[in-house]
Order: structure tokens, then sequence, then C-alpha cells
């Protein structure tokens, strides 16, 4: 599979009659296009995560819903389905409000279009956090394959690379769907940026022995006070890392933010199938945890840095 930045359009696109999703559940070792052909079939897409990551939700959604009213669909039945396809991630209901009174295709595409711009816009200002030869640790996929382009917190690694200041990213593999050993890994390659898949358990090891300058991280949703909802592990990882001075940022778009939540205690996590985890005994599987404002070093958005108290500094 020979080096090559997926375009946003490769990534997710709405054709005539079907959304089109490169489906990540079969990444990185084939590269397939899933067809959504309703409403309904998004929904699916996103729940059992062929299209996944809180940007590239929405943006399906957008997609879903203008398909939708495109084929003369019930548009309230289409919302309920769409908006039922996963509680954390704060984007599918932003961006299937965004295309409440304008459900068009022209309006799910100016979504995406801008979705992009965004991650582009936060690369630039999170790039000035790093120092030079910088060993950052990612955990997840916060990639051009989770926003629909470029990414967020892989942008942000990506535009310290190309600004000379990153040397090397430590990749959490990210049990237990692998989104780090699978897309964040495959991304970094094609983007040819120094990396290394590292067990989750491994990270407050190499912390301990100052192989981490930063973490870098995505958001599923951010309340109004700066607590942020990540794939389960970022919590711990920020524990550590506070344990170790080694700042958290977490860079997400300011469709990531939930001005109506609070604080983060308000935040719905999803619970998966224990089947992910083990098919042969009982297990508990929650799909994001929280990681509290206090622990967050900043927070970058396409507006800027913001550091705390995040009730005063982000974005309304
Ligand atoms: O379950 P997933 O793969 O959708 O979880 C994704 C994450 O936790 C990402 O870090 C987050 O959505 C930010 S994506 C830019």
């Amino acid at each position: 599979m020979g080096r090559r930045n997926l375009s946003p359009e490769q990534i997710i696109r709405l054709e005539a009659g079907a959304v089109v999703v490169l489906d990540q559940r079969r990444l990185p070792d084939e590269e397939v296009e899933l067809r959504c052909e309703s409403a309904a079939e998004v929904a699916d897409a996103i729940r059992t995560l062929a299209v996944r990551g809180a940007p590239a939700i929405g943006v399906a959604a957008a997609y879903g819903y203008a398909l939708a009213a495109g084929r003369g669909e019930d548009l309230g039945a289409a919302y309920r389905v769409l908006a039922e396809s996963r509680p954390t991630a704060v984007n599918l209901i932003w961006a299937l409000e965004q295309l409440r009174d304008d459900p068009s295709p022209e309006r799910a595409r100016a979504l995406h279009t801008a979705e992009v711009d965004r991650c582009k816009r936060m690369g630039t200002h999170a790039s000035a956090l790093f120092g030079p030869d910088t060993k950052a640790l990612t955990h997840c996929n916060a990639g051009g394959l989770a926003t629909g382009g470029y990414g967020s917190a892989v942008g942000a690694l990506r535009a310290a690379w190309e600004d000379g200041l990153l040397a090397h990213v430590w990749v959490g593999e990210t049990r237990p769907l692998l989104q780090g050993a699978r897309l964040t890994a495959w991304e970094l390659e094609t983007l040819g940026i120094p990396h290394a898949v590292i067990a989750d358990s491994a990270a407050a090891h190499l912390m301990s022995r100052g192989e981490v300058d930063c973490i870098v991280t995505g958001a599923d949703r951010i309340a109004a006070n700066g607590d942020s909802a990540n794939k389960i592990g970022t919590y711990g990882l920020a524990v550590a890392a506070a344990h170790h001075r080694i700042p958290l940022y977490v860079v997400a778009p300011t469709s990531t933010i939930d001005q109506a939540t609070p604080t983060g205690a308000g935040i719905p996590i999803e619970e998966r199938d224990g089947a992910e985890i083990s098919t042969r005994f009982p297990a508990h599987n929650p799909a994001f945890d929280v990681t509290p404002a206090e622990l967050i070093a900043a927070i970058v958005t396409e507006e800027g840095v913001h550091r705390p108290p995040y009730e005063e500094s982000l974005p309304r």
C-alpha cells in the first residue's frame, strides 16, 4: 500500500443515492468502500464503526440526513435513527441540527469542507505547543479518517512534523478495537512520520523513562468547563502524565464543544458489547472516559489555543 494521503472524498462522500464511506473496520489491510443507501444504513455504519471519530460521525450523519431528504424518507424518523446510533460524540447531534432547516447535499458537503478546514487551522495553532525534537504520545485515532480529512490530534502531529518540531510518535494501540494500531499507525506511515505502536499499558513506563514530552488526543465531547470525553484509556494517560508533569493537549473543533453540558459528569458514556473484549468470559466495555479539565494543559480548537479556566477561554 503506497504512501498517499486520502482525500476527504475518499474517506466519506455523498453520491447520488448513497453515502459512501471507506470501511474503517477493514483498515489497514483492505481498502473497501461501503455504500449506505438510507439513513438507517448510515446509522448502522456509525454504530458498527465502519465510520468513526467524532467529526466524521457528524459528517456521516449530515450526509445521511441529506440522503434521506433526497429519497423522500420521513425526516423525523431519519433524524432519530441517526441521532440514536452512538451517544457520546456530540458532533452527531450538532451536525443534524446544522442540517435541520436545510437538509441539502450542498449544506452537508459544506459542513464536511468546514470540518477539514477546522482541522488545518487547529494543526497550525497546535504546532506552537511543540518544542524541538518532541516525542509525542497519542491514543486512539484522531486523524483524517476520524474527521473526514486531515485530522485533529494527528493533524497537530502532522503540522508539528512539517514545522520540523516532531521527532517521534508513540501510538497507543487502543484496545479493544485497535484504532491506534490499525488506523493512526497507518496514517502516520502514509505521512512518513516516525512512530511506534505500544501496548496501552506501556505508556506510563515510557513517561517514567522521560520518553514522552507531551500527549496529544482528540475528543468526543468537551463540556463547558473543559472536562473532555475521549476514547477509553485517555483518563489513565492524563493521570500518569500529571504524575510525571507531562502536558496533555486536547485538539478538537468547536463542533465538539457542548456548552449545554456544564461538566463531564453530564457526558453520556457509550457502553459497547463485551464481546469486543472477550467472547469467553463476562466483560465490561465502556468505550469512552472523561478527563477532568484540571488534567488538560490546553484545548486547541480552530480558533486558537485555550488555557484554563476553560469556562472563560473556550469559544461559545
Ligand atoms: O470509538 P471511536 O473510534 O469513534 O472513538 C474515537 C475517539 O475517541 C477519537 O479520539 C475522537 O472521536 C476524536 S476524533 C477526531
